[in-house]
């Protein structure tokens, strides 16, 4: 019998299949791994963190070891926003916080927004990690149908003539698991229907700044700022580990959002703040993300050649333009869920499409995540020629 009495959040919550996978894979350093969304550990720059970390206390000096402000540390504050206005998002000081990472953001917005049988409206497929932190606040998911461009306006539509919805949580660039983008045109219609109809939106935009080719649509928020809580963090460019996030809401909803941050973490680490900020405001910062950006470029050139050599017929994919994604569909009857074992047998990993779906729905099976950020180049064509023999065998 337990002897510590569980919330309901807490039994709300339980592992799920991606934790057993990354279990086997802790267990198997030999593997080639499509399966970790993490950086590549050759991009997480020591050098780099330290000088920065140095400039950080010669400019700031004790000050980056102290309580801070819950609302974030001023000068990342004013570093901030123009990174957010080179995404078209025009804000007032009294609309920011910074989080603890976007996860951090996700927990602080959920906390204000999300009563128990509250519903909140994802794409299909979408990030998993966001549909445990909705539930655990017991709020119920539904997806809505989606397409290779995001959320379909349509669906959507119905979706909210159908249910009283607390939000709708959408990723519109280089989305995670699928890699997609919402082009500017499905944008304007997304934002229209949200304001015609009064609900909110989050949008999770953590892989923006990792393009590798084409031009970028204005964020979301941008269209509909008066209904959008935008989410954002430097895990992908400069590290997890700095644990640094942006979000932007509106103000009222900001007061109510740093009163409950207060009592989730009091404020996010002044000194990983000031680090953060040397980072968006140095030449240095700016030369480390270009690098990342060639480097992630490179990668997803090498996997998409692989996947067009390797795959067999019948196999379609989503060629992205940044992030750390590639979404594969393999034909009806193909189980990616049931390959899985296999593969890691023969030393390769990915994650089923499937685990990325809120409902569990088993008409997914056929789908599969490949990230490829944190794989190292040189594994990447054997990796992949082994995984589409595998799925030749079973298709
Ligand atoms: C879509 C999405 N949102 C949020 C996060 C969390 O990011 P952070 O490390 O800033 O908490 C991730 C991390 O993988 C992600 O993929």
């Amino acid at each position: 019998m337990a002897l510590v009495k569980r919330s309901s959040a807490a039994a709300a919550v339980t592992s799920g299949p991606i934790d057993d996978i990354f279990a086997a894979l802790a267990q198997r350093p030999d593997v080639v791994s499509f399966a970790v969304g993490a950086p590549d550990p050759a991009l997480l720059s020591t050098e780099l963190v330290s000088s920065l970390s140095l400039d950080a206390i010669r400019k700031y000096g004790s000050t980056v070891l102290q309580y801070g402000m819950t609302q974030g540390f001023a000068p990342l504050l004013d570093e901030a926003r123009n990174l957010l206005r080179n995404r078209h998002i025009r804000c007032s000081l009294d609309s920011m916080h910074i989080s603890t990472g976007g996860s951090g953001a996700l927990h602080n917005v959920c906390s204000a927004l999300l009563d128990p049988h509250d519903v909140v409206l994802v794409e299909t497929p979408t990030y998993g990690p966001a549909v445990k932190e909705f539930g655990s606040h017991g709020a119920t998911v539904v997806g809505v149908p989606s397409d290779d461009f995001g959320i379909v306006p349509e669906a959507l539509e119905e979706a909210l003539a159908r249910y009283d919805v607390a939000f709708v949580y959408v990723l519109p660039t280089f989305q995670n698991p699928t890699g997609r983008t919402m082009p500017t045109e499905r944008r304007e219609q997304i934002a229209e229907i949200v304001v015609r109809r009064g609900t909110s939106i989050v949008e999770d935009d953590v892989y923006s700044d990792l393009r590798y080719r084409g031009v970028s649509p204005p964020a979301l928020c941008s269209f509909a700022p008066d209904n959008t809580i935008y989410i954002t963090s430097l895990s992908k460019t400069l590290a997890p580990a700095i644990r640094v996030g942006i979000t932007v809401m509106p103000p009222d909803l900001l007061h109510s959002v740093l009163a409950l941050k207060q009592g989730i973490d009091m404020q996010t680490s002044t000194y990983c703040q000031a680090i953060a900020a040397e980072f968006l405001g140095s030449a240095a910062g700016a030369a480390h993300l270009a690098h990342v950006i060639d480097a992630y470029s490179a990668k997803l050139d090498t996997l998409v050649d692989a996947v067009e050599r390797h795959f067999p017929q019948g196999f379609r994919w989503l060629e992205p333009e940044g992030g750390m994604f590639l979404w594969v569909e393999g034909p009806r009857g193909f189980d990616a869920d049931a390959l899985l074992g296999t593969a890691l047998r023969e030393g390769v990993a990915f994650l089923p499409g499937s685990v990325f779906y809120a409902d569990g729905d088993a008409d997914h099976r056929n789908t599969m995540r490949l990230s490829f950020a944190n794989v190292p180049r040189a594994d990447i064509d054997r990796g992949i020629a082994v995984l589409a023999a595998l799925c030749e065998d079973t298709a």
